[in-house]
């Protein structure tokens, strides 16, 4: 029986990593390409969703934390470090683990989802929060790194774009060729900018025959990929992409703009409104931020644009667990029905007689 290797094993002579690196790997990649029947309904295309919450903490980031952390341990570091909002510090933390690094991360006070917090700090890293956004704490992490023996691992480290294009690989070797458009969201960048390297480098190889227009997706409070100016203070209840400033900005241009593709913010309603429904009708839990891509074919398709006759493929980028604090805010009276033990009581609360 073939078990999946992990990113690294499946693609090692296609990333740029030092020859003979040991992987660290808990087996991450090979995620599903999930068809969205309701998806492919309103839109009129085939719509699939690369569902990236079923990596092993549960996003994306672990195949550029595969990378990273080999590539680390490898180099003789004793210690990583990262700024995060949340789901890089769960990974990395994660990885460290694994390789016996020690974990050390910075995030923003009060603005990470409690299960990212628990993956942290159960992996055993050192927490620290930091008054101050998202981007306060990446410039806090780079000094670190440079005034003190620790390892950066957050995405302006080369190293995990590597890890993370094995996304775009895995898209074209399922469907046989790179799908029309691409949807993702966007907060640090890091991630599209990474899909392009993939799309771009497997068309050189002609492994496809085609490259796809990059969509990313940012919120409204949080999107200055679609302003062109850095927000100062970001705001979202996506925390995940609560980035003012992305650290990639000039690739993730260069990705859009050479795709002939864009960006676009979505407003948190229409964002939470996606989680939802995705959800209840796809089956697939994923977290706010998560959604932003969903959120955007919506828009658009409200907004007129037609995505018929094509073949999209929409990233969900991380859990629905990992926020279940934020997934069932106003939920109220779904949650709250209490009944007896008693089995005309319960048929009564729920409808049936
Ligand atoms: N979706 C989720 C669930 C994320 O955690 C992130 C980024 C993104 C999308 C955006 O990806 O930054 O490559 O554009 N999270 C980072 C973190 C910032 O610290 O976990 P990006």
């Amino acid at each position: 029986v073939h078990q999946w290797r992990g990113v690294i094993e499946e693609y090692r002579e296609l990333l740029e990593i030092p020859a003979g690196v040991e992987a660290v790997t808990l087996r991450e990649g090979g995620t599903p390409l999930v068809a969205s029947e309701w998806l492919s309904g309103v839109t009129g295309a085939e719509v699939w969703l690369k569902v990236e919450g079923n990596n092993p903490t549960a996003s994306f980031k672990d195949r550029g934390m595969t990378t990273a952390i080999s590539v680390a341990k490898h180099d003789g570091a004793q210690a990583v470090v990262c700024a995060s909002t949340g789901n890089t510090s769960a990974s990395m933390a994660a990885y460290a683990a694994k390789a016996g690094l020690k974990p050390l991360v910075l995030v923003p006070e009060g603005k990470i989802a409690a299960g990212k917090m628990a993956q942290a700090i159960l992996h055993g890293a050192q927490v620290i929060m930091v008054r101050g956004n998202f981007d306060a704490c990446l410039a806090l992490a780079r000094q670190l790194a440079w005034d003190y023996p620790v390892e950066l691992v957050n995405s302006v480290n080369p190293v995990r774009l590597q890890g993370q294009k094995t996304a775009a690989f895995e898209v074209v070797d399922f469907l046989g060729d790179a799908p029309d458009h691409h949807l993702l969201p966007v907060g640090n960048a890091g991630n599209i900018a990474a899909y392009w390297l993939g799309y771009t480098e497997y068309q050189r190889l002609g492994r496809s025959t085609r490259l796809p227009q990059m969509r990313g997706f940012q919120a409204e409070g949080a999107s200055p990929l679609v302003t062109g100016e850095p927000f100062p203070d970001p705001e979202t209840k996506a925390t995940a992409i609560r980035v003012g400033n992305p650290a990639s900005w000039k690739l993730a241009e260069a990705a859009v703009h050479e795709s002939e593709g864009r960006f676009a913010a979505v407003t948190d309603e229409r964002i939470l409104a996606a989680q939802r429904e995705l959800a209840s009708r796809d089956g697939v839990f994923v977290e706010p931020a998560s959604a932003a891509g969903v959120a955007g074919v919506l828009q658009d398709v409200a907004a007129g644009v037609s995505y018929a006759g094509t073949r999209m493929v929409v990233t969900v980028t991380g859990h629905g667990l990992k926020d279940t604090v934020t997934a069932l805010e106003g939920m109220g009276p779904v949650v709250d029905t209490v009944v007896d033990a008693d089995v005309r009581a319960a048929a009564a609360a729920a409808g049936l007689a």
